[in-house]
């Protein structure tokens, strides 16, 4: 490699060594081969002397027969050959190029510009602290301007370097610079990056590119300085404020226990400094203890930044496991089961709300959905829009749902805790990447109960939810709760809508009053008192048989409304069906299968229902049916419509 420091020669150990130290700029080009980014590629890399002779040999032959550019080296070939195979659909990877100048190291991951290609942008832009955005000067700010600035925006990338290219085909003219740049603004204003300059450049000719340009006298810094070239913004812009050291974040990836005398945790500094001694936090558990060493391959570390890889050891013993996050004990960090985020799709089947998949936020995996797509971006022209689905490329912000609380950061202030990849569950592909905008109060999940209990317990959550259960069942768990007098038809409608249900590949349980009372509450009997208790335990169990994805059909008589509705606030709302079955009082009594209706009448049986004890007729049934006048199969159709 041609590498052109004369240090090579003099003193190589020196030179390694400064290499070594040297810091590193990941940026990322965004533009068309129209807008002449191969070109700008190849030239940073020739003019960096950071191209291997025989490639320049090579080029400088190929220029001559399948070149563009006259006489001159056509550097657009440096980085075509991927290019025309990118073209033809081969690969749409990311390219990651390496160069490097005395002050700097630099990875440029080099994507397509057309849209179809936004996931591989954002796969580009998420570890870049600079993009290049070009623009051809001829056409100034086009819509894939717009759709470049706000990926790179989206993803945190906090300077832009706006190259204006092609200023030789311009004259060098300063008023379409200036128009250029004008044209912009309205963009910038929209935009979260602060750091936004503008080079005029002509990637072919050289100008700006790596030395100034003597054909732009005009371009300027503000203070009246001459205009600094594009290959020395990269080489000085300031990031080393970029990351967050004021937040401590360390996602622990693996508790590493070789033996019983060493207990470390193992991660990548998300953010924060972190010396031995500090007081961490560890979440969710919310325990702290005290950092003891920082230890890494190379040795024990008196402090640590983020991006390095350690391994802390605790003081005490606090149980941290995989995916937990230790913090500084001052900070207050919400743990949330619910936030808004900002999410590119990257699969050809689309983002579907309400599907669970499996989310994994800095070190951490576990079942999520998103509940909601608030809008869709169109990349193209910023505007939000409503959205069923997301498609491949498509951005959109979502609410999303997780089956547990966990510790969540905004994007924003922490990238590696605030972002997080979706994760089909059975092929496991990543079909998106997200970035958290903000957490969200959410609701606390179904299953969830506040202490109501006469003994010490507390609440434990079971890692597989209903929502999970439902999924292998193909359908959630609900409740059909028939109503009505003895002798009504209760039973008899339950067993049918149970055979229609099984027929169709339902999941499905019968409980049926008579049946019950032999076993689960055989020691109750017809008291007020009794019957509550009796529909409170049916409650309870119809509600675990729903928790477990299956559609539980219930025929009680359940006289009084208190305890019915008892019930349904068990339930989500369209978790319970209430049926009336609304026969009236002298066509049961007619019927009286069970001859208890007589013995009632006789006197024999005490607070028999509808005779010498009250019913109370529900005031907002789902649906009210009579057996009487309807048939059995129109009111099975009925409630087949209703479920
Ligand atoms: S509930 O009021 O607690 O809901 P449940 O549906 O379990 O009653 O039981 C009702 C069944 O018990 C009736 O179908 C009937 O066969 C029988 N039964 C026995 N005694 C009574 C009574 N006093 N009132 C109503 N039903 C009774």
């Amino acid at each position: 490699m041609s590498h052109a420091s004369p240090m090579i020669a003099d003193n190589i150990e020196q030179y390694l060594q400064e290499h070594e130290n040297k810091d590193l700029l990941r940026f990322i080009t965004c533009g068309s081969v129209d807008d002449g980014k191969s070109t700008l590629i190849g030239r940073l890399l020739h003019d960096s002397k950071m191209i291997y002779e025989d490639q320049l040999a090579a080029i400088t032959q190929a220029s001559k027969t399948s070149g563009t550019t006259g006489d001159k080296v056509d550097l657009a070939l440096l980085v075509d050959g991927l290019q025309s195979e990118r073209e033809q659909g081969i690969t749409i990877d990311v390219a990651y190029r390496y160069f490097s100048t005395d002050r700097r190291k630099f990875i440029i991951a080099d994507t397509p510009g057309h849209e179809q290609y936004t996931r591989n942008m954002a796969t580009g832009a998420s570890t870049a602290s600079l993009a290049v955005i070009l623009i051809d000067a001829r056409h100034g700010v086009q819509t894939q301007t717009r759709r470049h600035s706000f990926i790179a925006d989206l993803l945190g990338i906090q300077h832009l370097v706006i190259a204006v290219n092609k200023m030789d085909l311009v004259d060098y003219s300063q008023a379409r610079f200036d128009e250029i740049v004008a044209e912009y603004q309205p963009l910038a204003d929209k935009l979260n990056a602060r750091d936004i300059r503008f080079v005029p450049i002509s990637a072919l000719e050289g100008d700006n590119v790596v030395n100034a340009s003597e054909r732009m006298p005009w371009y300027r810094s503000d203070d009246g300085q001459p205009g600094t070239p594009l290959l020395e913004l990269l080489e000085t812009v300031e990031i080393s404020h970029d990351s967050n050291l004021a937040d401590l974040r360390l996602p622990v990836q693996y508790v590493n226990r070789p033996n019983l005398d060493f207990r470390g945790y193992a991660g990548t500094l998300a953010a924060g400094i972190l010396r031995p001694g500090q007081t961490v936090r560890a979440l969710p558990s919310g325990k702290t203890s005290k950092v003891e060493r920082i230890v890494t391959f190379d040795g024990d570390l008196n402090v640590a930044y983020p991006g390095q890889a350690i391994t802390v050891t605790l003081e005490d013993e606090i149980d941290i496991s995989r995916g937990d996050w230790l913090v500084g004990d001052q900070e207050q960090v919400p743990l949330v089961s619910a936030f808004e985020s900002d999410i590119v799709w990257m699969h050809e089947t689309p983002l579907e709300p309400g599907k669970l998949y499996d989310i994994k936020l800095a070190t951490r995996d576990l079942a999520g959905k998103v509940t909601a797509i608030d809008y869709q971006v169109d990349v193209n022209t910023l505007e939000q829009r409503h959205a069923e689905y997301l498609d491949l490329n498509a951005i959109g912000r979502c609410r999303v749902e997780l089956t547990a609380p966990i510790p969540v950061d905004d994007y924003r202030t922490s990238p590696g805790t605030g972002s997080f990849i979706v994760i089909d569950r059975l092929t496991n592909v990543t079909v998106g990447a997200g970035m958290i905008h903000k957490p969200l109060d959410s609701e606390l999940p179904y299953e969830y109960r506040t202490h109501d209990s006469k003994a010490d317990v507390v609440w434990n959550r079971a890692s597989v939810t209903p929502a999970m259960r439902a999924q292998i069942k193909g359908h959630a768990g609900k409740c059909v709760w028939f109503t009505g007098f003895s002798g009504s038809g209760k039973s008899t409608l339950a067993n049918a809508l149970e055979v229609e249900l099984n027929r169709r590949g339902y999941h499905t349980m019968l409980l049926d009053g008579d049946n019950i009372r032999h076993g689960l509450c055989k020691d109750l009997g017809m008291s007020e008192a009794d019957r509550a208790e009796n529909i409170r335990r049916i409650g309870e169990v119809a509600r675990l048989f729903a928790e477990a994805g299956i559609i539980v059909i219930t025929a009680f008589i359940s006289p009084f409304r208190k305890d019915r509705d008892n019930v349904r606030a068990l339930f989500d709302e369209d978790g319970f069906i209430e049926v009336h079955v609304d026969t009236p009082l002298d066509v049961c009594e007619q019927r009286d299968p069970k001859g208890l209706y007589q013995k009632a009448r006789e006197g024999k049986i005490k607070d028999f229902t509808g005779i010498n004890s009250p019913y109370e007729v529900p005031r907002a049934a789902e649906l009210s049916v009579n057996t009487e006048t309807m048939a059995q199969g129109e009111i099975i159709s009925q409630l087949l419509k209703v479920l």
